[in-house]
């Protein structure tokens, strides 16, 4: 992998470094997002490990008493983005969102203390209290009925905001809003790759409901007209229950490890209910209304990550990619090509993420599926080379999409490179 590759895709982090945190691009996201920081802090740990512990430990300062580490964390102003702090009404000190995303948290950190040396051992520890307080919010808050199956309250903890799988939960959303809403993504990104106008009337509405909730997570699951259980959250947080378990060797309790392994227990039961025989492939679950989405997205390949994932799932997900590699596309689609949703450049109807194949690649490759893995792997990294490090990608044109030099898409090119590296060396 030639240096001036990797040394670009340092750049591109070091020019999103705000000190200590890194926000995803210049103007469009100016602040702290979670799972950008935890890929981000992957990034770093393959050359600075100290700068990728700062990542994290920024990621905690925004952490809530009951546990949650919440999307997006003020921790300066800036006016280049909608909502801000004054739209969600959090009361943390430093101004937050007031819903999480992805969990990724603790597989950076377990990435991270595989490769840092003693002198850190005790930033570890203390950052594996603040996953283990945060997994514990996930079972509270979001799976207080103790199905194994944790929901989302809101589009955007999945970081998969405007997937046709959230069309039909969202038509029993309204569109009334009791804040104005004022487009600032469209003064960076042209607006046919950004979700509509009437998207972003449901995403405040829920935002204005839950602010008048006073964001009391119990009032939020009873009241809220959004609830779904995520696939590609639960088969993440499932992964991140893994990881938390293996580090809770080093640094938790006996008691901690059996409540983990407990919590992974219940997860990889739930994780089973979520496969659909219908599209074959996983897929979300309206809680509300009790339907499977029959929609096939990128994140239904992701419990490949966990320990549940069954020979008929493995081998319909590999058909998959070889029908995508055949027709050449780009894999993997964040809403599979042919899907009545699926438009090539709107964001998350169609185009492809780096961050999203990564976990896919490392799920083949956990399963013993390296040739898939690398195929994978090989197709990231050619589009990052061939249009730069931009937020996503058409998987039709493969044409660069969205905000430019992103911090995540830098992150994954430096953690791909490097895995070449090691099978080269
Ligand atoms: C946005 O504002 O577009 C973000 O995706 C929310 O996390």
């Amino acid at each position: 992998m030639s240096s001036s590759f990797i040394e670009r895709a340092r750049s591109v982090l070091a020019a999103n470094d705000r000190g200590g945190y890194t926000v995803p691009t210049d103007r469009l996201y100016p602040f702290q997002w979670n799972w950008d920081s935890a890929f981000v802090a992957m990034g770093f740990a393959t050359f600075d490990i100290d700068r990728a512990l700062s990542e994290l430990e920024a990621l905690a300062r925004g952490q809530w008493a009951d546990g949650m580490i919440p999307q997006i964390i003020f921790h300066k102003p800036a006016e280049t983005y909608f909502p801000g702090p004054d739209v969600w009404r959090t009361s943390h000190t430093i101004p937050t969102s007031g819903i999480t995303q992805p969990p990724v948290f603790a597989l950076a950190l377990e990435f991270i203390a595989a490769r840092a040396g003693a002198e850190f051992t005790p930033r570890i520890a203390a950052l594996y209290r603040a996953g283990l307080a945060y997994h514990r919010w996930w079972e509270k808050a979001r799976d207080p009925e103790g199905r194994g199956i944790v929901a989302v309250l809101h589009n955007w903890e999945t970081g998969r905001d405007n997937s046709p799988e959230w069309d039909e939960p969202f038509a029993r959303v309204p569109q009334t809003t009791t804040t104005t809403i004022v487009r600032r993504d469209l003064g960076h990104v042209d607006a046919a790759m950004r979700p509509r106008d009437e998207d972003y009337r449901r995403y405040i509405h829920l935002v204005d409901l839950y602010a008048s909730l006073g964001w009391d997570a119990m009032a939020m699951w009873r009241e809220t007209p959004f609830k779904v259980a995520d696939i590609g959250i639960n088969a993440i947080l499932g992964a991140s229950e893994e990881a938390l378990g293996r580090l809770a060797k080093r640094f938790g309790s006996e008691a901690e490890r059996a409540e983990i392994a407990s919590r992974r227990a219940r997860l990889a039961k739930g994780l089973a209910e979520l496969w659909n025989e219908r599209i074959g492939l996983y897929a979300s679950r309206d809680l509300i209304s009790g339907k499977a989405m029959d929609v096939r997205v990128s994140a239904g390949f992701l419990p490949l990550l966990t320990e549940h994932c069954p020979a008929e799932a493995r081998q319909s997900m590999q058909q998959r990619l070889d029908g995508l590699l055949k027709a050449n596309t780009l894999p993997v689609p964040s809403t599979l090509v042919g899907e009545p949703g699926f438009e090539p450049k709107r964001y998350w109807r169609g185009p492809v993420w780096a961050v999203v194949n990564y976990l896919i690649a490392r799920g083949f490759a956990r399963q013993g599926m390296g040739e898939q893995a690398r195929e994978v792997d090989e197709a990231t990294l050619g589009a990052i080379r061939e249009v730069g490090f931009c937020e996503y990608f058409d998987p039709l044109t493969r044409e660069g999409l969205g905000g430019g030099t992103f911090s995540w898409t830098a992150a994954i090119a430096l953690l791909i490179s490097e895995d070449r590296m090691a099978l080269a060396a």
